[in-house]
């Protein structure tokens, strides 16, 4: 059997990845006791007996699965009410809800791009805008991480019809933020679309958690669309893209990860819906996320993050995942990514808080963050 043989070519690949300290891992978290400080559970709610409740009634009520695309009998009322309910929460006047936030971003994208469309990206996007261009086969300008005057030249020059700009409000890895009212500024004066995903702002940036497009008074703006997840702040799972209503009706008809793929699942739905309500009940929570960030970031001698996402950049991919290993051997999980999901090269820690870290909690994470994070 020669190298490039079937199965070989893994095993050759998975080498070369063990040498350069690059193996992807994946992690058990059921039943350990660590504090965790690396999932994006931001506000604890996902295992909140409210919003555990709220699963449970819901597959009492709808089942377990929707059973079919949502074009086909798939639709409930159970995802147009979480549609018109995250809209409201939010500011625009209409959601629509797909199954994951990874196939929100590919649908937009995709929908919206063509052949005489440039999309101009950040060099720092979440893979799932990553593969929603290549979806789009749009061509795509690749731009500085918030560099708005790359992103001016790139639409200045184009010779397409359209454009969008995609950005994440806190971007996912270095947990900073987009200069949104800028790029907003940007796309008004160039005839495009800005495509925000706030995966990382919603629950725990702007106004009670409504993101950082309605703290920049932008949300509900024809020419921003907003991209979100159900899974992080909200405790569930699940996509949302909100924006106007002929944008949601041009997804039913045109995105094909929406349109072929089973509705999302009523029991998350209904989980969804109950987080929010906890959300809109306690809009202290996402101020608290972020002051837990901000005893975090004292601790590692970093910057207080726009959200609840910390970076920490590290000499190296062993020395993250020495960090990593050191700090669950001391009671704390803290994640790390390495090339390729840096588009930088830099191997980071990725640290995050969670509104229900006590006071304790952050005392024991700064002692062991110390211990693991080599001084700036
Ligand atoms: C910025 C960003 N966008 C989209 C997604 C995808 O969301 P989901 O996990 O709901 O598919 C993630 C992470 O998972 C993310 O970090």
């Amino acid at each position: 059997m020669n190298e490039s043989s079937f199965p070989a070519w893994l095993a050759a690949q998975a080498a070369d990845r063990a040498g350069r300290g690059l193996t992807r891992q994946l992690v058990h978290s059921d039943g350990e006791r660590l504090l965790d400080l690396a999932g994006n559970d931001y506000l604890g709610l996902a295992r909140d007996p409210r919003v555990v409740a709220g699963a449970a009634e819901t597959a009492r009520s709808y089942g377990a699965g929707a059973g079919a695309s949502r074009l086909v009998s798939g639709t409930l009322s159970i995802h147009t009410e979480l549609e018109r309910e995250m809209a409201a929460f939010t500011g625009f006047p209409a959601a629509l809800a797909f199954s994951t936030g990874y196939h929100a971003n590919l649908s937009v994208v995709q929908a919206l791009a063509d052949s005489d469309t440039l999309i101009v990206s950040d060099a720092h996007i979440h893979a799932s805008l990553i593969d929603a261009c290549r979806l789009s086969r749009a061509p795509v300008t690749v731009t500085a991480h918030n560099d708005v005057a790359a992103v001016a030249r790139a639409l200045a020059g184009r010779s397409q019809r359209r454009a969008l700009v995609l950005a994440e409000t806190i971007y996912s890895v270095l947990g900073d933020a987009a200069p949104v009212a800028e790029l907003a500024e940007l796309v008004a004066a160039s005839d495009a679309v800005l495509i925000a995903d706030e995966a990382h702002a919603l629950g725990v940036a702007g106004p009670g958690g409504r993101g950082l497009l309605a703290a920049h008074g932008l949300a509900g703006r024809p020419d921003v669309v907003a991209t979100g997840t159900l899974s992080k702040s909200f405790g569930a799972q699940g996509g949302l893209v909100l924006g106007q209503p002929a944008l949601r009706e041009h997804l039913v008809n045109r995105a094909r990860p929406f349109i072929y793929d089973t509705g999302l699942a009523p029991p998350v739905a209904g989980a969804a819906l109950a987080a929010l309500q906890v959300v809109k009940a306690a809009p202290e929570l996402p101020g608290k996320a972020r002051r837990n960030a901000a005893v975090l970031a004292d601790a590692v001698g970093v910057a207080a993050p726009a959200g609840a996402v910390l970076s920490v950049p590290m000499p190296g991919p062993h020395e993250a995942l020495a960090a990593v290993a050191t700090a669950a051997e001391h009671g704390i999980r803290i994640g790390c990514f390495r090339p390729p999901s840096t588009p930088d090269g830099i191997s980071r820690l990725r640290l995050t808080a969670h509104a229900d870290h006590t006071d304790e909690n952050l005392e024991l994470a700064a002692k062991i963050l110390r211990l693991v994070v080599p001084a700036p």
